[in-house]
Parts: C-alpha cells; structure tokens; sequence
C-alpha cells in the first residue's frame, strides 16, 4: 500500500512556498485570493494533503500553486554567473522566478559550477536528494566538454585513467577519470569527484590551460539540447531515477 500523503497547514506551505508571511497568507485567504478545486478557502489554518495534484489544484489568485518542496531543476548555466547565494554579482538564482528564492527549504545547486564554467547544473530543495548525489562515496559521473589553450600532450588518457594523478596541494591522488578526444585541443572529461576547480586543475598538472568548460552530462542525465542557455526546466518525481538508473 502506498504511504498516505502528509497533510500540511495552509498557511505553512503558503509561507514556505515564498507568497508571504502566515500572516499575509491568512489575509490572501480571507479576501478569497487561495481557491481548492474552485471553491474559496476560507482560511489558511487548514490541513491540505500533500498529494502531487495539490499544485494544479490549489490557485492563488486564479494561478496555480508553484511546485511543491521535492523540486528537482535542470539549469543550463550561463558563463559569468555563480552559484553561491550571496556572492557579489550576477548569482544562477536570478534565473529563477523570484518568489521562488523565498522558498524554505531554499532551492540550492546541487555542488556548484565555476563562473566561467557553463551546462547543465542541477538545483534542489531536497536535501537528501543533493548528498545523495554529491557525497564523495557515491562518485556520480559528471561529463565536461573542455576547449585547451594548447593541443594534448598524448599521455593525458593513461594519466587521468591511472587514479594516480595528484593535484597541486593535496595528497590524495584522484580517482580514475575517462577522456574522450575530439581534437588536439578539444577533448570530453568525465570525472567522478567534485573538487575544487577540478578539470581545471587535471589538465594544469599536464601543463595546459582549459580556455572553455562546459558540463553536458550529470549520472544518467544529458543537457537538453533544446534548454535555452539561461533557462531550467522541472524534472519529474522520477528525478532520481533520471540521474541513477538501475
Ligand atoms: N571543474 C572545474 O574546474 N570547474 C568546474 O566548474 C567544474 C569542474
């Protein structure tokens, strides 16, 4: 049998879907702004089940409600944006509609993408979600498309496959990487860890420079090649099975 569906105040959800405080959440259904399946509530001290329809079902002001928490984005990231929520300067979150930067629990990305990295870059409220994909021991493919200041050495493939390659300042060698040559100064990296500048960082230690960098591939989950650059776009409840196939 399936788990029933939690029920949830009104004016609790309302607040931490970002439309207001309790308070104005309460006036919002007093004026009859919040209707469920047309009818008018009264107030927002009611429970509502948290079923997946709730969001087509419930309007504000004749619209429906945003996505439930659960949300899981794919962003194709601009180049010259950051990831962080408080950095100076242009931030991936003005990309989303602003009452959704209101949210509790915030949308975060899921790790982040350098400023001058672009493609696809995953966003979410739910937190186990996120560990699940970014904890060091679950080694999530992610795949690079990487244009070099200077052609390939030749040796970069056995060296990244080795899983003995340390990266200036640390000790611990990384864990194998796979590339894929296009030309002598384009090439693909997948690589299953997340440290800091990483691509970067792998093909410095060969002496070269990483001019572009763009992410096309998180797990299972290719960039959409019809996901405008700046925009995103909502996965399903099947989220996790997007990225971690059976
Ligand atoms: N590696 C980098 O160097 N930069 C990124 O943005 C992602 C991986």
């Amino acid at each position: 049998m399936s788990k029933p569906a939690s029920a949830v105040r009104l004016d609790k959800l309302l607040a931490n879907l970002g439309y207001g405080s309790r308070r104005d959440v309460q006036a919002m259904a007093r004026a009859g702004r919040v209707t469920l399946d047309g009818a008018a509530l009264p107030t927002a001290e009611a429970r509502v089940a948290m079923t997946p329809d709730l969001a087509a079902r419930l309007q504000i002001d004749g619209t429906p409600l945003d996505p439930l928490p659960g949300i899981v984005l794919m962003l194709n990231k601009p180049l010259g944006m950051t990831c962080s929520h408080k950095d100076e300067g242009a931030l991936v979150y003005s990309l989303l509609p602003e009452r959704w930067r209101l949210r509790e629990p915030p949308i975060s990305s899921v790790g982040r993408l350098d400023k001058d990295t672009s493609g696809l870059l995953l966003l979410t409220d739910d937190g186990d979600l996120l560990h699940r994909i970014i904890a060091p021991k679950t080694h999530v493919p992610k795949r690079y498309q990487v244009g070099l200041a200077r052609p390939l050495r030749g040796d970069e493939a056995d060296l990244f496959a080795s899983g003995t390659l340390t990266l200036a300042g640390e000790a611990k060698p990384l864990l194998p990487a796979l590339i894929e040559i296009h030309t002598s100064t384009q090439a693909a990296l997948t690589i299953t860890e997340g440290r800091y500048h990483q691509v970067r960082r792998m093909f410095a230690a060969t002496g070269n420079h990483v001019v572009t960098l763009h992410r096309d591939r998180v797990g299972a989950l290719d960039l959409p090649a019809d996901l405008a650059v700046g925009t995103y776009r909502a996965l399903g409840l099947d989220a996790a099975a997007l990225i971690f196939p059976q």
